[in-house]
């Protein structure tokens, strides 16, 4: 058996809310949804070979696909655990709006990560619905359910970044940030974008203001992972071989993200192997595509031995836009070099024996390295 697969199940592109930047852009108008029995074999066809599966249901939003659809394909999970011994670690990330008892129940049962979308006290300069979804967040919590914010921020928002970071600490809600990206709406609309380097100092403020804070009952999840960098480590491992994605035209494509669709890898049958996926000659062709990118971006690069093209990578996966693609190289670079930078301090810090002015969080960080 094959250790890890992550699966992304995206039942549909459409979606119930209009937010103003979001990179999906225009496929927002797609209509198809996905049949359940197409995402069970995609299911099955991973629980034959690997382990442990990763399942992410993305979209589009996903609750549109509704109750009956989850009730399907997580009764589907449990007969595959008994059938082949798997172990399942479910994500969600929606929107929130849709979030009914029954899902929410069902949800928890699975012990699913819900990632809801939600801006904390700046959510309605993308999008709509503030109290709403946060109302949603704080009923799944109250439940039991395990919750975490995804937050975007925007020229809207950057700028109250330690704001931002307190609100969710007061409400204990757990959350990451995602920067936004000049994709899909906010590539049209550049007003929503921010100032790279104002961003880049205003996140560096927060950083050292986070790393000393005693009263973070949270788990940031951005600045968890800032604390864990090292000059000698690759932020993200590659996802090569680990990923892949249902779209909800029922194909396979490499990775689980919008704008993928050039690299159709096949479509699961009852005899499908994914492990296969990953030696087609479209997988190879992607793969040559970015080692080729990699080159032209990556090798006069300050950090590329912390990066190694993880953002190139990415972003590419979006489009294969130059102006993309040298945006998220410029943006990753600068916030590598500053994070690096206090890095090197707390640990200069720590060989010195000064460990009392940082926080829990970053003493065990710091302390097991
Ligand atoms: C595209 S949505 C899809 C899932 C679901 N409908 C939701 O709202 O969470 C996933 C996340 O991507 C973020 N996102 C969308 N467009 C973005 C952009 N241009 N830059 C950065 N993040 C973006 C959204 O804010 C949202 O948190």
């Amino acid at each position: 058996m094959i250790h890890e697969i992550a699966l992304t199940i995206k039942p549909t592109m459409k979606c119930n809310m209009r937010c103003k930047h979001c990179f999906n852009g225009d496929d927002l108008n797609g209509t198809e949804m996905i049949e359940p029995e197409r995402v069970c074999q995609f299911i099955e066809s991973a629980c034959r070979e690997y382990c442990d599966v990763k399942v992410t249901f993305h979209g589009g939003e996903p609750t549109l696909a509704g109750n009956a659809f989850y009730r399907t394909v997580f009764a589907f999970q449990k007969q595959m655990i008994d059938r082949y011994n798997v172990k399942f670690s479910n994500n969600f990330t929606t929107n929130g709006l849709l979030l009914n008892d029954e899902l929410i129940e069902l949800l928890i049962a699975n012990n699913t990560l819900i990632n809801i979308s939600f801006d904390g006290p700046y959510h309605d300069f993308l999008r709509q619905d503030s109290e709403l979804v946060y109302e949603k967040i704080c009923y799944v919590k109250a439940k039991g359910g395990r919750v975490r914010a995804f937050c975007t921020i925007s020229k809207g928002s950057y700028e109250h970044l330690l704001e931002i970071y307190k609100w969710f600490n007061e409400r204990r809600i757990d959350f990451k940030i995602l920067p936004i990206e000049p994709r899909g709406y906010a590539a049209i609309d550049r007003e929503l974008l921010m100032d790279t380097d104002h961003f880049i100092s205003v996140l560096t403020d927060t950083y050292k203001y986070w790393i000393k804070d005693k009263t973070c009952k949270i788990k940031f999840y951005t600045f968890e992972e800032f604390a864990a960098l090292r000059r000698d480590t690759q932020f993200k491992p590659f996802w090569f071989n680990r990923e892949i994605a249902l779209n909800p035209d029922g194909k396979i494509y490499p990775f689980g993200r919008p704008n993928d669709i050039q690299f159709c890898l096949g479509e699961p049958t009852d005899s499908f192997r994914i492990s296969r996926c990953f030696y087609a000659d479209e997988y190879k062709r992607m793969l040559e595509t970015l080692n080729r990118l990699r080159k032209e971006y990556c090798t006069d690069c300050d950090s590329l031995g912390v990066c190694n093209g993880v953002c190139i990578c990415m972003s590419y996966m979006y489009v294969q836009d130059d102006a993309l693609l040298r945006y998220s190289c410029n943006q990753s670079n600068k916030i590598f070099k500053a994070v690096l930078a206090v890095n090197d301090e707390i640990m200069n810090d720590f060989r010195q024996g000064e460990t009392e002015k940082y926080s829990d969080i970053i003493k065990n960080k710091f302390a097991e390295k």
